[in-house]
């Protein structure tokens, strides 16, 4: 290899975890002789890919960091008031070196496993307090994807409280005509499937009856309007209907909340609480209701519950209500949302305080006001004279203001030929104002104005003018000196185990390496503060982002065009399945609205099928965990005629490469239907084989699974989908681009996260991804070798391999030993390890998925302690070990439990907690001890409780 190839090719060996010499010492414990004969005994010969990918060839991180910083140059960094629900914001820097920036909050999982989540849990709490004080609304959840698909989760929130009779004859939904457009448009795609009918109009002339079960309208609204709902929501209340406001967080510190206006629920995008605009997202929206609604709004809510030893203890709130449950009964597909961001905005509350918060609030209206008298005196005309931060001004000068503005590197919005729009946000200063006022002059005329601190808002009517505290508890006014705030940042930080401090091997969601060479780029002004719908002429960096990694994605699935629109694998699979809706349509085919899904699939399958209009019916599986195709043929004989498709996992949910797969698919084109691809198990195709290759018509992929996209503790994610050319003219579009069938806010959805797969597929080019596959499949390989004979291994192969993660068996111990798999998930806290996959697909069993990006020594440790746990079971077993008082019932054990002064155990305190050497060398410690989840879900509290209460909890 010549010295710059050598070079471009050094990242694959800082992703990929073994070297060679563990390599071959792991492909003895397997039994194989190579790499190569691994694969070719674990994915089936008849859909292997037979060319090498079309997609560059590797980047060193040098190379790839100045070759990023090029493209992002493309872009055109304008001032920007454009407002439509994004707002540039200053991420305060503590939190965007300390959290944005730092692996140790962004490559958490989601918070299954609260006794090591605390600090995110906590946070999620504080940021669920801040939206319930500020929209007055009791209960919240812990983020949604964006504005838009809150607003829809709103509306069919509503449209579930109904009973059948009601969703016939209660079928409408009124939507003000001034609600975002895009808010509106996603709206609309999500009604159509589940026979809503949108009504759009004016509220002020809106005569609602009993045909209507909601409305939605926007406060401020489109137009920047303050309008007072009151007498509205009345109305609607009188039918019998409910009521939901699109908002803003920043002018609800000023606003008359809705909660106090009479809504029922409020939305909105909690994006300009510190979080960069990044041509789109990824924010946290936020979703507010009353405490009816508890039980039935979607997304994760955190809850308060206490530990084994009576302590405080947080954790997520109902999660019987999680898909894997109800499946297609579920409230809603939201399974990743966007934790991160939320925490994001929860520090900028922290940071701020109420007061700070109003103060930057009072500055941007008073600002605005500032404009609008300017403007107003050169002879324009404002649609509202009711105003926050946005003005719309009423001209037949459009073009000559929009040539000045440009000319000043300034970004207006330009709403239609005699309408302009402008947002002012926190990053407007004085010489702003100057710049934007001389839009509307001429250059010479100098502009004069005078703001003093207590300037009246004489733009925010009185009557709706807040007056209600908000933001009281101590989180919000403690925080106040950056040191402060960097101990609070770490303290919460230390409660939570990351990537950063030992693999997290969680089946089905691939917790691979998030390399800082990938995430770099996003803190990047090029990157992050380009608006997402400022033209296209400025956007040219993403743009090439956009076309270029939509090629390589098409490429890897075998597929023929792309959409980089969902937030999420769950809105992936709302979008593919809508294609798939419309493509039956656009044939006549209006009956066709059977799903077959196994019943191996993921809970969000089927949850994902209802809200695209489908009827689910369930494909059974074999013993051995391959989709049982005697059902299907039945199945699909018996739906023939209505089958819309299947949905299925590959390989699947079971962790094996089904060799059946092609039959299955051709059974389903034979009756009509189209294959639906989940792409959550991506890691084990990308250079192998292919969607494309097994059969399917579309798939979404997880960019944060397979393609280096942190989870973030919950999300961000993206889920693009990747059809066959027959489908593409199905694919979802945006009201910016003058089509329809939006699932997302923004064209691109999470825009800048794109950055990072983007960059995973340049640095590791294509001989990298598809040694990433297969080092997947060897590190699973090796830990099923090393478990196997101590442990079950459900579901491998006819040669015994399993693909990219395999399942573990503890059912027997249940009557063996009285050990669940959760003993076991909470006694792997003990030796340092975040717990697999619980009890899915199957109950009681653990999934491993080491990824590729592990190291031969880590999967040692992680083998070590399992087979270590399974010795102290075999204790138990043995009657050496108590079955009431063991390590593994107690699991897992504080510092506080430790060295109490008593110890009434029947192990020792060394036992507990450090039962290997290694775990001496580096042990992390729970900073709770087991969480009770019935009494969270019995005593539901999701917002901060006054600190005496659980200073009385701990004593
Ligand atoms: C098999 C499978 N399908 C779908 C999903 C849903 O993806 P997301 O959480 O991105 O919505 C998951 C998530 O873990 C999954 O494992």
């Amino acid at each position: 290899m010549n010295l710059t190839t050598q070079q471009s090719n050094e990242f694959v060996a800082r992703h990929i975890g073994p070297g060679e010499s563990d390599t071959r010492s792991m492909l003895k414990t397997i039994g194989e002789s190579s790499l190569e004969n691994l694969i070719g005994k674990t994915v089936p010969a008849g859909i292997r890919m037979a060319e090498a990918l079309n997609i560059p060839a590797a980047m060193s991180e040098h190379e790839y960091l100045k070759h990023i910083k090029e493209v992002s140059q493309r872009n055109k960094l304008f001032t920007n008031y454009i407002g439509q629900g994004y707002y540039d914001t200053i991420t305060p820097s503590v939190i965007l070196r300390n959290i944005f920036e730092n692996p140790g909050w962004y490559t958490q999982y989601t918070p299954y496993q609260a006794e090591i989540s605390q600090g995110r849990l906590e946070s999620l709490l504080n940021f669920q307090t801040m939206v319930s004080d500020l929209t007055a609304l009791p209960i919240a959840n812990a983020s949604l994807l964006d504005e838009a698909t809150a607003a829809a989760e709103a509306m069919t929130m509503f449209f579930n409280t109904l009973n059948k009779q009601d969703h016939i004859e209660r079928s409408r939904f009124f939507v003000d005509a001034e609600t975002f457009p895009q808010t509106i448009d996603v709206v609309k795609t999500r009604a159509v499937p589940v026979g809503i009918e949108v009504v759009i109009g004016d509220y002020k002339t809106a005569a609602l009856d009993g045909t209507y079960f909601g409305a939605l309208v926007q406060y401020p609204n489109n137009k920047g309007s303050v309008e007072d709902y009151r007498q509205f929501i009345n109305q609607v209340h009188a039918t019998g209907a409910f009521v939901v406001m699109a908002t803003d967080l920043l002018a609800l510190t000023l606003l008359t909340p809705p909660g106090e206006l009479g809504a029922d629920a409020a939305i909105g995008s909690a994006q300009r609480f510190g979080v960069p605009l990044g041509y789109g997202g990824p924010h946290a929206a936020f979703f507010a209701t009353r405490d009816d609604f508890k039980r039935s709004m979607p997304g994760r809510i955190i809850g308060i519950s206490i530990d084994a030893q009576g302590n405080r203890a947080l954790r997520m709130a109902l999660q019987t209500r999680e898909q894997h449950i109800k499946r297609e009964k579920a409230t809603s597909n939201i399974c990743t949302a966007q934790a991160l961001l939320a925490n994001m905005a929860a520090m900028y509350g922290v940071f701020h305080g109420p007061d700070g918060l109003k103060n930057i609030a009072k500055r941007v209206a008073l600002y605005t006001q500032t404009v609008a008298d300017a403007i107003e005196e050169r002879g324009f005309t404002l649609v509202s004279g009711s105003f926050f931060d946005t003005l719309v001004v009423a001209t037949d000068k459009v073009a000559s203001i929009r040539e000045k503005a440009e000319r000043q590197l300034i970004n207006l919005r330009y709403i239609d030929a005699g309408h302009i729009g402008i947002s002012l946000d926190e990053t407007t200063d004085v010489a702003d104002l100057f710049d934007l006022i001389n839009c509307f002059e001429n250059d010479q005329d100098p502009v004069a104005f005078n703001i003093e601190q207590d300037t009246a808002l004489e733009h925010i009517p009185t009557t709706l003018t807040r007056t209600s505290q908000f933001m009281t508890h101590p989180v919000f006014n403690t925080h106040k000196s950056e040191s402060q705030m960097m101990r609070y940042i770490k303290y919460l930080e230390n409660k939570d185990l990351s990537l950063n401090t030992s693999m997290i091997s969680l089946g089905s969601c691939t917790m691979k390496l998030n390399a800082a060479t990938e995430m770099m780029p996003l803190s990047w002004t090029h990157w992050n503060k380009i608006h997402p719908f400022a033209p296209i002429s400025q956007t040219a960096g993403y743009q090439y982002i956009v076309d270029e990694l939509g090629k390589y994605l098409c490429e890897i699935t075998a597929f023929d065009a792309c959409s980089l629109q969902p937030n999420s694998g769950a809105q992936g699979e709302y979008a593919g399945l809508l294609t798939i809706r419309s493509f039956h349509e656009a044939n006549g085919d209006h009956h066709r609205n059977v799903m077959l899904i196994p019943i191996s699939a993921h809970g969000t399958n089927p949850a994902s099928a209802v809200m695209a209009g489908m009827k689910v019916v369930v494909v059974k599986a074999l013993e051995n965990g391959y989709i049982d195709v005697e059902d299907l043929k039945a199945k699909a004989t018996q739906y023939s005629q209505e089958l819309a498709g299947i949905m299925i996992t590959y390989p699947s949910t079971y962790g094996v490469y089904e060799e059946t797969v092609k039959e299955i698919t051709d059974i389903i084109h034979q009756h009509g239907g189209q294959v639906y691809m989940d792409g959550a198990n991506m890691n084990a195709q990308v250079g192998l084989t292919a969607p494309g290759l097994i059969g399917a018509d579309v798939c979404h992929l997880n960019l944060h699974k397979t393609f280096a996209i942190p989870h973030g503790g919950g999300g961000p994610g993206m889920g693009p989908i990747c059809v066959k050319a027959h489908l593409a003219k199905h694919l979802p579009g945006h009201v910016n681009e003058g089509t329809d069938q939006a699932v997302s806010a923004a064209p691109y959805g999470s825009a800048s996260i794109l950055l990072i797969s983007y960059g995973y597929i340049r640095l590791l080019g294509a001989a990298g991804v598809k040694a990433a596959t297969e080092y997947a499949i060897l590190n699973a390989n090796y830990m099923r070798a090393r478990l196997a004979g101590k442990y079950d291994i459900l579901y491998t192969n006819h040669s015994g391999q399993c693909a990219h993660e395999f399942i573990v068996d503890l059912r027997p111990f249940k009557k063996s030993a009285e050990i669940e798999a959760e003993d076991v998930a909470k006694r792997l806290i003990d030796y340092g390890f975040h717990a697999p996959t619980m009890s899915f697909p199957v109950p009681g069993t653990i999934m491993i998925e080491p990824t590729e990006s592990e190291d031969k020594a880590e999967l040692d440790r992680f083998c070590d302690a399992l087979l270590s746990i399974r010795e102290e079971i075999a204790a138990i077993e043995a009657g050496t070990a108590d079955k009431k008082d063991n390590a593994l019932k107690n699991a897992p054990h504080t510092q506080f439990v430790l060295t109490a002064d008593v110890w009434n155990h029947l192990y020792t305190r060394q036992q507990a907690a450090f039962p290997l050497p290694y775990v001496q060398q580096n042990k992390f410690w729970p900073s709770v001890a087991r969480v009770n989840n019935t009494h969270g879900d019995r005593n539901l509290v999701c917002t901060c409780e006054p600190v005496e209460s659980y200073m009385v909890a701990e004593a």
